[in-house]
């Protein structure tokens, strides 16, 4: 029985969870069986779901919103903590900015941001920035550029950490404004830096560029300060 069970939702790409869980499930009548069969298929999928997503979005170390401080952290009035933690923004296709000095927390925030949505089964994908541009002026040498803007634009949560922390080339900064002008009003962004606006022309060079980047990563977005001290350093073991 159990093999046929087993060849049977292999035929219908149910996996092999039902086979190894059916046996341990306790109902007095077939309806109550069959509804927690079907129950445990869904939750099965449900994980399988959010550990695909969460593996796509590439994060660089996986964080949660668990033990994490707002302390010192400066909101602006359009959003709420409760709203960072939920990801509403996501929906409503606003970005946002972190910005602050080193150690304070940005990327453990986008990261914790960009989990929760996973677990809310939405498509993320987590970037270094230089990375990104890296991928992207790779996949445009290879021809291949088409795709791999198709296939970012499959996210509903675009972040890029460490903006503008290592120059651009002309060329790069070029792609990357492709990127943001095709998520503008599409999907989210959010971007971790420690670079002041009036700045950005440094990681750009070209002014029309950068104000270009600027008006429409802005529009719709909320600014975050991290205003903390490190907390690399509070929580160094090293005696300085
Ligand atoms: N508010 C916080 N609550 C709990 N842990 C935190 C908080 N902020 C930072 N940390 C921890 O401190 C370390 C540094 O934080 P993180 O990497 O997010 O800093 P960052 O602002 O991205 O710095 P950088 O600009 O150098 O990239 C991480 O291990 C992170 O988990
Ligand atoms: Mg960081």
């Amino acid at each position: 029985m159990k093999d046929l069970i087993a060849q049977y939702c292999k035929e219908l790409r149910l996996g092999n969870r039902i086979v190894e869980q059916y046996a341990e499930i306790e109902a007095n009548t077939n309806e109550e069986f069959l509804v927690k069969l079907l129950q445990l298929e869904i939750e099965n999928r449900s994980v399988s779901r959010k550990n695909r997503l969460l593996k796509q979005a590439n994060f660089d170390v996986l964080k949660t919103f668990h033990g994490y401080s707002f302390e010192g952290i400066e909101l602006p009035k359009s959003v709420t903590i409760e709203d960072l933690q939920s990801g509403t923004f996501i929906e409503k296709q606003e970005n946002l900015i972190l910005y602050g000095s080193v150690g304070t927390g940005k990327t453990h925030l986008a990261t914790a941001i960009g989990v929760e949505a996973c677990n809310q089964g939405k498509h993320v994908r987590f970037y270094r920035t230089a990375a990104l541009v890296n991928e992207l002026i790779e996949a445009k040498n290879e021809g291949s550029l088409n795709r791999f803007i198709r296939q970012l634009e499959k996210a509903d949560l675009l972040i890029c950490d460490e903006w503008g922390y290592i120059p651009l080339s002309h060329e790069g900064a070029q792609l990357l404004f492709q990127v943001i002008a095709g998520c503008y009003e599409k999907r989210s962004i959010v971007i971790t830096t420690n670079i002041e606006f009036s700045k950005w022309n440094s990681i750009f060079y070209d002014e029309r560029l950068t104000s270009a980047i600027i008006d429409r990563l802005i529009h719709h977005s909320h600014l975050l300060t991290f205003t903390g001290p490190s907390y690399r350093i509070k929580n160094s073991s090293m005696n300085w």
